[in-house]
């Protein structure tokens, strides 16, 4: 838990959560993930940005409480009605009594659906929709899809913050740090990157029009505050940056191999694959679909403009995790603009390849052909094909160097 002052005017109350094991149930943590809430002091109204989970409900009131006197919050604005955010929400207004929500229009009902608030405290903004706060203006945005339809944030005109809810945030807990000067960066913005693969990949759109929303109204926003991970304070356009470059997306040039392998024999040509595809000078992301959680892979593909699956024939199908790696795929809308071919083994029928490639034709992938598939044991000259597959797909990746 850090409670520590961001700017004159904001303070923000931090929770790491080191012992959820998945985050929204899928995502694994093994660096934990924090949870930011924030308070500015207005000279008129003091108002609360978003709560937290509700696994922290009890220590965040009590932290509150010793910040300012619940009974003195004018406002808290949701920003988004997801649990991570809304939480405390309940436990928040039983000692908040004098506190109106602000909202935007569409999370409205989500507070009546979740929290069975009336319209009678919960208050629609309107986008641009500025509040004199006394000392400093607060602005609100509607950003909707970051990543749900509700969301919207916040700009504090004068000390230039921009709260930016799930957007512009990481995994990873804080340990007692939180700007981006205090942290070993390297690893949040893979943090981050992963974080973004995972929950925001499926409405990138979005994050551009978000950017281009907020950069064409020319705010000068002086430090980024979001509700997961670091505050960027030193250089708040890193993180902006990062999140555009992964939302174009921006490719490296690289081939990302996902298989599955029961007994090893299509295991045997991944590694004539990566032979070729490294004798190309390009890397391979490597991925056992049954042994590494999709939310790793997902952020290899994020910025891979080559994909290759293998899989043996299963029940006459895909084998299943890597249909499960693909599931992902197609949810986070990562298959447009990107290659792909298929390789494998198969026992007595290759009815695995075509079930394959017509998934991935759907997902929008080019589907690169021939495809590599081998009848039980790969020869010598199986190998051979193997390694020159790999060279193709090595060029392919090539073609996107800049
Ligand atoms: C549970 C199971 C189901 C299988 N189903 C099929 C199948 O439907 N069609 C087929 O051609 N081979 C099938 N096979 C055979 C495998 O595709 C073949 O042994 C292949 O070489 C396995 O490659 P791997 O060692 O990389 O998993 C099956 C094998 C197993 C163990
Ligand atoms: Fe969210
Ligand atoms: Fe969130």
């Amino acid at each position: 838990m850090t409670v520590r002052r961001v700017s004159d005017r904001v303070y923000c109350l931090s929770y790491d959560d080191k012992d959820l094991d998945l985050f929204e149930s899928l995502w694994p943590l093994p660096l934990g993930v924090s949870y930011n809430s924030y308070v500015i002091f207005g000279d008129e109204k003091i108002i609360l940005l978003d709560t937290v989970s509700q696994r922290f409900s009890e220590r965040f009131i009590e932290d509150l409480k010793g910040l300012v006197d619940l009974k003195s919050i004018n406002f808290l604005v949701s920003h988004h009605l997801e649990h991570d955010h809304s939480g405390s929400i309940t436990a928040f207004l039983r000692e908040a009594v004098n506190c109106k929500i602000l909202c935007s229009p569409f999370a409205v009902n989500l507070h009546k659906v979740f929290f069975n608030l009336s319209e009678g405290i919960v208050t629609a903004v309107n986008d641009g929709m500025s509040m004199d706060i006394g000392g400093d203006i607060l602005t609100f945005y509607l950003t909707p899809w970051l990543h749900w339809p509700d969301t919207m944030m916040s700009f504090l005109n004068f000390e230039g913050v921009l709260f930016s809810c799930d957007a512009f945030g990481s995994f990873g807990a804080l340990n007692g740090k939180l700007f981006d000067d205090e942290i070993d960066l390297e690893i949040y913005l893979d943090e981050a990157k992963r974080y973004f693969s995972n929950i925001v990949a499926g409405y990138r759109e979005h994050v551009i029009k978000a950017v281009e929303k907020l950069s064409s109204l020319g705010l000068n926003f002086k430090i980024i505050a979001p509700s997961h991970g670091p505050i960027y304070k030193f250089n708040p356009r890193l993180i902006v940056d990062k999140y555009v470059s992964w939302s174009k997306p921006e490719f490296e040039v690289k081939v990302v191999m996902i298989y599955g392998s029961m007994y090893g024999y299509t295991r045997i040509l991944v590694e004539a694959i990566c032979g070729g595809i490294e004798s190309t000078g390009v890397k391979v992301a490597l991925f056992d679909a049954s042994r590494v959680n999709v939310s790793f892979i997902l952020k290899e593909v994020l910025d891979a403009p080559v994909l290759v699956f293998g899989t043996p024939t299963y029940d006459a199908n895909v084998f299943p995790n890597i249909l499960n790696v693909l599931n992902f795929i197609e949810v986070k809308k990562l298959g447009v603009g990107r290659y792909a071919s298929i390789f494998g083994c198969y026992g007595w029928g290759p009815s695995a390849y075509p079930i394959l490639m017509g998934k991935l034709k759907n997902m929008g992938f080019n589907v690169v052909e021939p495809f590599l598939t081998v009848r039980g044991l790969p020869s010598s000259y199986d190998l051979d094909n193997a390694k020159k597959f790999g060279v193709k797909m090595g060029e392919l990746a090539l073609k996107f160097k800049k």
